[in-house]
């Protein structure tokens, strides 16, 4: 258990009454908790498995319980209704959406696909249902790389919706018929080279692990490449990825650009190493709608439920179910 004076920053007594609370009655709804690894730390604690997108969409596939609740935002909560189509997916609040998601709509990205008739359409997992409906395979930033590197090189492909997880992946996989949608996450955009650079400067001796939707990712690399950056000790990587760094490296500290709730999962991954922040302020507030008080709710009501058109779910199936099948978990380098 986390300790209790952190709080959960709602004023929410996290206690061992309230875990016990969340354990039980999950027991009593045979409901398996998913967590994503950008969750408070007390939520981190109580569920029954914590991971990036990739984990999560394979335990939701994988789970055999009658109800799965899902700490996270909406669209992976969306992304295991469309998975295990029999179980009941609960998330603790229906409105933590996720800007990335909302910066493409299933009608953008068809008329997108006019403009370029056969071309493969790679969605990353951060996109609403019906926006997978209309891809031939969705990714996360664990495997968008392996996903791309699979389609023939001649195909044209369109990526949606990151614009820095796409020029990673063209980086990356070294194809110029890769067609990038110029969407973003507000609080990886926010994540900028100035930031990164000055706390690099500060602790010159410091690894640095970079999400690819940061804005700061690329510039790293180049950076990296010219000397201005430890090239050896600049990596990005999915938040799968920089926990299986973690147990590994030999680092005493580590600067972490991603979504502060990272740093629960990797300070205890190995509590050895100063795990720091690039920006304290990247905190998404989306994923912090999930506060203890709403999952207590979600259990006790069994809200709120989530449910996707099964039109809609059968065609974003064959995209997300082709996802969880690519990549090794922990991947994303
Ligand atoms: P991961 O796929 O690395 O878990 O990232 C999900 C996400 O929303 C990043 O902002
Ligand atoms: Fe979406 Fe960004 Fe929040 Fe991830 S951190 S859920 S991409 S808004």
């Amino acid at each position: 258990m986390t300790d209790l004076a952190e709080g959960s920053g709602d004023g929410f007594p996290t206690d061992e009454h309230w875990a016990a609370e969340v354990r039980r009655l999950a027991g009593e709804r045979d409901a398996v908790i998913l967590a994503h690894n950008y969750q408070v730390p007390e939520i981190q604690d109580v569920a029954d498995h914590v991971g990036d997108s990739l984990a999560l969409s394979r335990l939701a596939a994988a789970s055999t319980a009658g109800t799965i609740v899902f700490a996270g935002v909406y669209f992976m909560a969306e992304t295991a209704k469309i998975l295990a189509p029999d179980r009941t997916v609960l998330i603790p609040d229906a409105r933590a959406g996720c800007s990335l998601a909302d910066s493409i709509t299933a009608e953008q990205a068809r008329a997108w696909k006019a403009e370029h008739p056969g071309a493969a359409v790679v969605a990353y997992v951060n996109t609403s249902a019906e926006v997978k409906a209309e891809a031939d395979v969705c990714c996360t930033s664990a495997n968008a790389a392996e996903i791309v590197a699979s389609i023939p090189p001649e195909r044209e492909v369109l990526f949606l919706p990151d614009q820095f997880l796409g020029a990673h992946v063209r980086r990356q996989t070294g194809r110029d018929n890769l067609h990038v949608w110029l969407g973003e996450c507000h609080v990886h955009a926010g994540i900028s080279p100035a930031d990164l650079r000055r706390k690099a400067e500060a602790d010159a001796g410091a690894e640095l692990f970079i999400h690819p939707e940061c804005g700061c990712a690329t510039p790293a690399l180049w950076q990296a490449g010219t000397g201005d950056l430890p090239a050896g000790r600049t990596r990005v990587l999915s938040t799968g990825g920089m926990l299986a760094a973690a147990r590994n490296t030999r680092a005493s500290s580590v600067l972490v650009a991603t979504e502060t709730g990272m740093l629960h999962q990797l300070r205890q991954a190995n509590p050895a190493v100063r795990w720091e922040p690039v920006n304290p302020d990247a905190v998404c507030r989306f994923m912090k709608m999930i506060t203890p008080a709403a999952l207590l709710r979600c259990l006790r009501e069994g809200t709120d439920e989530v449910r996707v058109d099964p039109g809609v779910a059968a065609r974003a199936r064959r995209a997300v179910t082709a996802m969880i099948g690519a990549g090794e978990p922990g991947a994303g380098e």
